[in-house]
């Protein structure tokens, strides 16, 4: 059984006062954060104090991205080190926003995964396909095709204790969300190849999110679908009380 995992990606959102406020209006619901594993990835900036905020509640904390080097002459980039220095848990990798506006590639998305697990940071690697992607009905090479080379010489236990976001380009932040039958579609073939390179171990293991467009609406039926362990939320992640039922409603639907 996989425990399910939502994490809130605030994207450039929030300074540490609003942060903290969200943090402070958040339930402290502890039995429900030990059933649904709650991440929260606020931008570097806010991490600190988030995560003080959040200290007691059972919730986790991550980062947005890295930089694969401890330390050096990488002018305005932060390094597992410091995410891990912070007690960030976990990092998302790969972010379509960061592939689209700022060209990163999987070789390089693959030199991150390596970066975080030598920090113990666990990875939220994201992968998905274009709109036009999609109408020429290469998702599914698409995704393969990120996923292989973003994971390249990656272990089999390292894979098992990931988590990889399905986030459709033309769902995020458009409202539009995936139909659940196609993300669970998607997703099943993601568990597949994982499988097939790793061990069907390891594909039943691995958590898989659906990303883009989740709202407290639709979530219970993300979370029907047998082979979607999650969501990755923007938008819908910057209200306290939003996220809360999104959370809520993971747990309700994966009952
Ligand atoms: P939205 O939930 O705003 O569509 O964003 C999804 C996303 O990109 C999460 O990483």
């Amino acid at each position: 059984m996989r425990k399910p995992i939502i994490a809130a990606n605030w994207k450039m959102n929030k300074t540490v006062q609003e942060g903290k406020s969200f943090s402070t209006l958040l339930p402290a619901d502890t039995s429900l954060y030990q059933e649904v594993e709650v991440v929260i990835c606020p931008p570097f900036t806010a991490l600190q104090a988030v995560g003080e905020e959040l200290k007691g509640k059972g919730i986790k904390l991550g980062g947005q991205n890295l930089y694969p080097m401890e330390k050096g002459a990488f002018t305005g980039e932060v390094s597992p080190l410091m995410l891990q220095d912070l007690g960030c848990t976990y990092v998302i990798l790969g972010h379509s926003e960061r592939r689209h506006l700022l060209g990163e590639k999987d070789e390089f998305i693959n030199q991150k995964v390596k970066a975080a697990f030598a920090f113990d940071l666990l990875p939220i690697l994201c992968l998905g396909e274009t709109l036009e992607q999609r109408q020429k009905g290469a998702t599914e090479e698409v995704c393969h095709q990120q996923l292989q080379g973003s994971l390249k010489d990656i272990e089999a236990q390292d894979v098992a204790q990931m988590v990889i976001a399905y986030e459709p380009v033309w769902a995020i932040g458009t409202g539009v969300h995936a139909r659940p039958a196609d993300a669970e579609k998607t997703i099943a073939c993601l568990r597949q190849v994982i499988s097939k390179e790793w061990g069907e171990e390891i594909g039943a293991a691995v958590r898989i999110q659906y990303g883009g467009s989740v709202k407290p609406e639709n979530i219970r039926e993300f979370m029907s679908c047998a082979n979607i362990d999650g969501a990755l939320v923007g938008g819908a992640s910057l209200k306290a009380d939003s996220f809360y039922q999104i959370v809520r409603g993971a747990r309700e639907g994966s009952e």
